[in-house]
C-alpha cells in the first residue's frame, strides 16, 4: 500500500462512528481507513494523536461577491474559501443570482467565472431565480443536468427578488420531475414592507429598527406558507436561515407529519440576539442581517432543535459587509444598511463549542449538521460529507481542546469586523485538507486560488 499522505492515530469521527484508526490517502481520495496502516510507502505522515479527524466542513449558504444592497459583498471567491479553510470548511454552495429577464444560464455562467480562477477549494451553486417563466422552467431541467441541482427563492425582499404564490408552486412542481431542492427565504415581504414604512414615516431610522420591523410572525407565517405549497406540489422543501421558535415550530410539526421539510439555522441565531444590536452609535448596523436577530430566548430553542433533528443543518449565510464605507450607507435610513454579516471561517468552531463542548449534542451530531446531511441534501454525499473510502480527502485535524477567542484581528476574512468578537470557542482547526492537499496548517495557508473544482452535484 502506498500513500501520498496517511493521518495517524487520530479519532475518526462520522455522523455515527467515532473510532481511533489511521487514514490513507492517494490521488485526492481516501483510499484506506485502519488500525496501524503500513507508513513506510507514505509521502507525508501527519500525526493527529489526540486529535478528531473530520470530514470537511460543508457550508450551503454563502454569497460571495455578491452584488447586493448597492455594493458587493466584501469576500471574494478567494479570499471567502481560503477564510473557510481557516476555519475547517472545504467546500462551500455559493448562490448565482438571475436577474429579472435573464435566463438562469446567464447566472451560472456569471458566477462560474467569479469562481473558477479563484477558489482555493470545492464550490457548487444554488441558482437564485427571480423571474420564470415557461421558459426559466424548462431551463430549470438543464441546470439541474448540469449540476445545480437546487433553486432558491424569495418570499421577501419585494420588488427585488420576492416571488408570488402562484410562481413558487410552479417552481415546487417542477422540482417534483426534475429532482430538485428548493431553498426558501421564508418571510412575509409584503407585510414587512408596510411595517417598514410606518416606521420610517414615524423617524424610526435606527440599524436596531431593520429587526424591530421584522416580527417572528412574519418568518412563521411564510415558512408554514412554504410548507404548505410544497406539500401540494408534493415536493421537499428547505428553509434558510431559520431564526427563531415560531418559525421552528412550523417545521417541527411538519417533520412530524412525515414531510420532507428541511430547515437550517446560523451561528448567528444561536449566539447573537437583539441586544447586540443596541450596540453604541451606529454599531448596530453590522447586525443588520435578514431574517433578523430576535430575543435571546430563541437560542436555547433553536440548540435544541438542533439536537432533536428539528432543524437539519448549520450554514452561514456568510454575506459579508465592511462597517466602514459599507453599512455605513446606511446611516440615517436602515432599509439602506447592506444586508448580511461574515461568519464563514467560525461556524465549525462555534457550533462545536456550543453543541459538542457544551454538551448539548454529540461529535457525531456535530459532524453530522455541518457536513454529512448538507452533503446528502444537496447531491454531494459520499463523494463529501464523511470519512469513508472512496471519498474526497476533505479532512480536518481538530484539536477539540484548544481554545481561541475570535477577533477581527486575527480572522481571515476580509471584513473589518467579526459578529463574534471576543467570544472564547473551545475547538479548532489544525490542519486542513482539501483533496488530499494541505489547505491550512497552523496558521500557514498552503493552497493556491483556482485549485477548487465546480462540482456538479446530485438529485436527491
Ligand atoms: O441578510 C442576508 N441574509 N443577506 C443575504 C441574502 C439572504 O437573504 O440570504
Ligand atoms: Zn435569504
Ligand atoms: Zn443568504
Amino acid at each position: 500500500m502506498r500513500f501520498d499522505t496517511l493521518i495517524v492515530n487520530g479519532t475518526v469521527v462520522t455522523a455515527t462512528d467515532s473510532y481511533v484508526a489511521d487514514v490513507g490517502i492517494e490521488g485526492g481520495k481516501i483510499t484506506a481507513i485502519g488500525a496501524a496502516l503500513p507508513r513506510e510507502n507514505a509521502g507525508k505522515v501527519l500525526d493527529a494523536a489526540g486529535k478528531l479527524v473530520l470530514p470537511g466542513g460543508i457550508d450551503v449558504h454563502t454569497h460571495l461577491d455578491m452584488p447586493f444592497g448597492g455594493t458587493t459583498s466584501a469576500d471574494d471567491f478567494e479570499t471567502g474559501t481560503r477564510a473557510a479553510a481557516f476555519g475547517g470548511t472545504t467546500t462551500i454552495i455559493d448562490f448565482a443570482i438571475q436577474y429579472k429577464g435573464q435566463t438562469l444560464r446567464t447566472a451560472f455562467d456569471a458566477w462560474m467565472k467569479k469562481a473558477e480562477s479563484k477558489a482555493v477549494s470545492d464550490y457548487g451553486f444554488h441558482c437564485i431565480i427571480t423571474d420564470v417563466g415557461a421558459a426559466q422552467l424548462e431551463e430549470m431541467n438543464e441546470l439541474v443536468r448540469d449540476g445545480v441541482t437546487s433553486f432558491k427563492l424569495f418570499m421577501a425582499y419585494p420588488g427585488v427578488f420576492m416571488m408570488d404564490d402562484a410562481t413558487i408552486f410552479r417552481v415546487l412542481r417542477q422540482t417534483t420531475k426534475n429532482g430538485a431542492m428548493v431553498c426558501m427565504h421564508a418571510e412575509n415581504g409584503g407585510v414587512i414592507d408596510v411595517i417598514v414604512q410606518q416606521a420610517l414615516a414615524e423617524g424610526k431610522t435606527a440599524p436596531k429598527y431593520h429587526a424591530l420591523t421584522r416580527p417572528t410572525t412574519a418568518e412563521a407565517e411564510a415558512t408554514s406558507r412554504s410548507i404548505a405549497l410544497a406539500e401540494m406540489a408534493g415536493a421537499p422543501i428547505y428553509i434558510v436561515h431559520l431564526t427563531c421558535n415560531d418559525a421552528l415550530e412550523k417545521v417541527r410539526e411538519a417533520r412530524d407529519r412525515g414531510l420532507p421539510v428541511y430547515a437550517e439555522t446560523c451561528p448567528q441565531y444561536l449566539f447573537l440576539s437583539l441586544e447586540n444590536m443596541d450596540a453604541p452609535g451606529f454599531e448596530g448596523a453590522k447586525y443588520v442581517f435578514t431574517p433578523p436577530l430576535r430575543e435571546k430566548w430563541n437560542q436555547d430553542r433553536l440548540w435544541n432543535g438542533l439536537a432533536k433533528d428539528q432543524l437539519s443543518v448549520v450554514s452561514t449565510d456568510h454575506c459579508p459587509f465592511c462597517f466602514k464605507e459599507q453599512k455605513e450607507m446606511g446611516k440615517g435610513d436602515f432599509t439602506k444598511i447592506p444586508n448580511g454579516g461574515p461568519g464563514i471561517e467560525n461556524r465549525m468552531s462555534l457550533v462545536y463549542s456550543g453543541g459538542v463542548a457544551a454538551g448539548r449534542f454529540s461529535v457525531n451530531r456535530f459532524v453530522e449538521v455541518t457536513a454529512t446531511t448538507p452533503a446528502k441534501l444537496f447531491g454531494l454525499y459520499p463523494r463529501k460529507g464523511t470519512i469513508a473510502v472512496g471519498s474526497d480527502a476533505d479532512v480536518v485535524i481538530f484539536d477539540a481542546k484548544r481554545k481561541h477567542t475570535i477577533s477581527a484581528k486575527t480572522h481571515h476574512m476580509r471584513v473589518d469586523y467579526s459578529m463574534f468578537e471576543g467570544i472564547t470557542v473551545t475547538g479548532m482547526p489544525d490542519v486542513v485538507l482539501s483533496r488530499g492537499r494541505v489547505l491550512v496548517d497552523g496558521e500557514k495557508f498552503l493552497g493556491k486560488p483556482g485549485a477548487g473544482s465546480f462540482l456538479k452535484r446530485g438529485t436527491r
